[in-house]
């Protein structure tokens, strides 16, 4: 994660914002600022300030001390707690809360999965636990909560390149590509490349208090898995098949094949099954739409 004096975070937000030094100073929070992906922010011109956000708390309010703008994020991947990432975030945000220089918070987080889909899905802790955060900041810091920008974040296109295993189909002995998931082939889920963040959190900041205490749904496409692996069997002339499973049949793949726990394999199940049940969530009305916070009409991928 990372933060900053007229600041910010993630690598994508860093790279738009140091297309604009006049305008920013970028200041990235890591663990160890030693590790090569640190140190190329730090050859890129971004101060370095080594902090945990479950650590010791004064590191972290001296690394955001005297910040214009915090754009915040925590992890629930690295240790798959909810417990965690509740914890990350209010750190941050009970250190963001007393930083008087702050004029706009940017909090990326998820929906809340229980409200979305009226109590049916309760096991999507990796959305829940940032959904409690953004109501800590809601109901606990109403000061901190006047300049927040919530903005939510959809499935990445570059989880082909990440988890290809589990987002890439695999051949099988025909010859033909096969990919699983736990969807109908109509079933959309919003994507966008994460590599847009950047763009979107710099109009952002450009309008100033415009999003002010909004929530803003970032998505570029919505698109259904099979629809994908249609379109990459054209590219690549390459026969392809599509197999819906059940839910509890996907579970136990994300077990064997990608080594998670029972709890987490649900969890990951459940939330790609609230867009089956509910449909493209994102694109409610009760969202800012991020294609529409483009000033300048820059497009998202
Ligand atoms: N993949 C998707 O489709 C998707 C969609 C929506 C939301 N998300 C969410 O995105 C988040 C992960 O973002 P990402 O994909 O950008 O992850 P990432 O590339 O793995 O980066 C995680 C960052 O978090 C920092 N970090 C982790 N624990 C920390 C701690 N205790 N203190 C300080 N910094 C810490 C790490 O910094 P250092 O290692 O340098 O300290 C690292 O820079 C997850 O919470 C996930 O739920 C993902």
């Amino acid at each position: 994660m990372t933060v900053t004096k007229r600041n910010v975070v993630g690598g994508s937000v860093v790279t738009e914002l140091l297309k604009h030094p006049h305008l920013y100073h970028v200041r990235a929070i890591t663990r160890d600022p030693s590790k090569p992906k640190a140190q190329q922010l730090a050859a890129q011109g971004v101060e370095l300030c080594r902090a945990d956000l479950e650590g010791n708390r004064e590191t972290l309010t001296a690394a955001l001390a005297g910040a214009d703008v915090i754009y915040a994020l925590t992890d629930f991947w690295q240790k798959r707690s909810a417990a965690a990432e509740i914890e990350q975030g209010k750190a941050i945000v009970d250190a963001a809360a007393g930083v008087v220089t702050l004029q706009h918070f940017i909090w990326s987080a998820l929906p809340d999965p229980v409200a979305l889909s009226d109590g049916k899905y309760l096991n999507v802790h990796h959305w829940k636990g940032k959904s409690l955060v953004t109501e800590y900041i809601q109901t606990q810091k109403p000061d901190l909560w006047a300049k927040t920008t919530t903005i939510l974040f959809p499935n990445y296109f570059e989880n082909t390149l990440t988890d290809p295993q589990r987002y890439l189909p695999v051949k099988d002995a025909k010859g033909t590509y096969t990919l699983k998931f736990p969807h109908s082939p109509q079933t959309v889920l919003p994507n966008v490349a994460i590599r847009d963040t950047g763009k979107l959190v710099h109009h952002v900041l450009e309008a100033r208090s415009t999003y002010f205490t909004k929530t803003i749904a970032f998505w570029a496409q919505a698109l259904s898995e099979a629809e994908k692996l249609a379109e990459m069997g054209s590219y690549y002339n390459v026969p392809t098949r599509y197999q819906a499973s059940s839910a509890r049949e996907f579970q136990e793949l994300l077990m064997t094949r990608d080594g998670m726990s029972e709890d987490i394999a649900l969890d990951f199940t459940e939330q790609l099954l609230i867009f089956e049940s509910c449909g493209n969530v994102y694109a409610c009305e009760k969202f800012v739409q991020a294609k529409d916070v483009s000033q300048s009409h820059a497009r998202f991928y």
